[in-house]
């Protein structure tokens, strides 16, 4: 399978078209952007690992039951995905407070909660991704109540596949964000990427940051943090 034109063109990702309507492929870049992308710069090889992390991982939850839009690896960053229609709502899920939680409640990082939270943004760029409830969404018609439960019952069903098998691995699944999308026959399934742009991963026993936040936050080791997440899952 082969790129066709270009379909669009992300901050961390651009699509291409393929001979097939159903498919196109997802080429990952090596760029970076924090803060709905006032802060920007390139994070080495990420594209490569992000790519082969999310693979792995989406293969791991269809394996689970949950269905996916990963079709097939291509090359080290070039994946083929069934086209879906994105919904357009960005699903939160913690299992220990970071981020934006600690700062909007006012509490430390690190507590651990003892059932999982969600919660959804409106995916918008123009308007900061604000946090929105499912009755906002409803009420946006951005997805119908039945696809809003499907989105909760599988991104719970994410977290406790990932959070095991990661923690197989020795990383902590602090909180991360899913993207959904709709087949033509209106089935969800999980899109876009997992990956250490898109979740928090600490390690188990020194609760070191091995994802984003040390671009984020200028921390240093963005690169190795990247790698080591790779060679803990994949190998080298
Ligand atoms: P937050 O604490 O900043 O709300 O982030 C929660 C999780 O979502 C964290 O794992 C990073 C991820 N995330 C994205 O993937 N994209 C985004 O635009 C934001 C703000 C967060
Ligand atoms: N990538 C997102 C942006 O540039 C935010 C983030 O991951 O922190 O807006």
């Amino acid at each position: 399978m082969e790129k066709r034109e270009q379909m669009y063109e992300g901050k961390a990702k651009k699509v291409y078209a393929t001979d097939d309507p159903a498919l196109c492929i997802v080429s990952y870049k090596d760029d970076a952007t924090a803060f709905n992308g006032e802060k920007r710069g390139t994070i080495m090889g990420k594209g490569v690992i992000n790519n082969r992390l999310t693979n792995r991982l989406m293969r791991l939850l269809m394996e689970n039951g949950v269905p996916t839009h990963f079709v097939e690896e291509l090359s080290e960053r070039d994946t083929l995905v069934k086209r879906v229609k994105i919904v357009p709502l960005e699903v939160i899920i913690r299992n220990i407070s970071a981020g934006s939680f600690a700062k909007r409640y006012g509490v430390e990082e690190g507590i651990v909660f003892d059932e999982p939270t969600i919660e959804f943004s409106y995916k918008n760029d123009e308007l900061g991704d604000p946090l929105m409830n499912s009755y906002h969404a409803l009420a946006l018609k951005l997805a119908t109540a039945e696809e809003i439960e499907a989105i909760k019952a599988y991104s719970f069903k994410i977290n406790e596949v990932l959070k095991a098998f990661l923690l197989e691995h020795g990383i902590e699944l602090v909180d991360f964000k899913l993207e959904f999308g709709r087949l033509p026959d209106g089935t969800i399934v999980l899109a876009d990427e997992i990956s250490p742009d898109t979740c928090r991963f600490w390690d188990v026993e020194t609760h070191e940051k091995l994802d984003k936040d040390r671009f984020r936050r200028d921390l240093g080791g963005v690169e190795d943090a990247y790698q080591e997440v790779m060679r803990r899952i994949i190998g080298d």
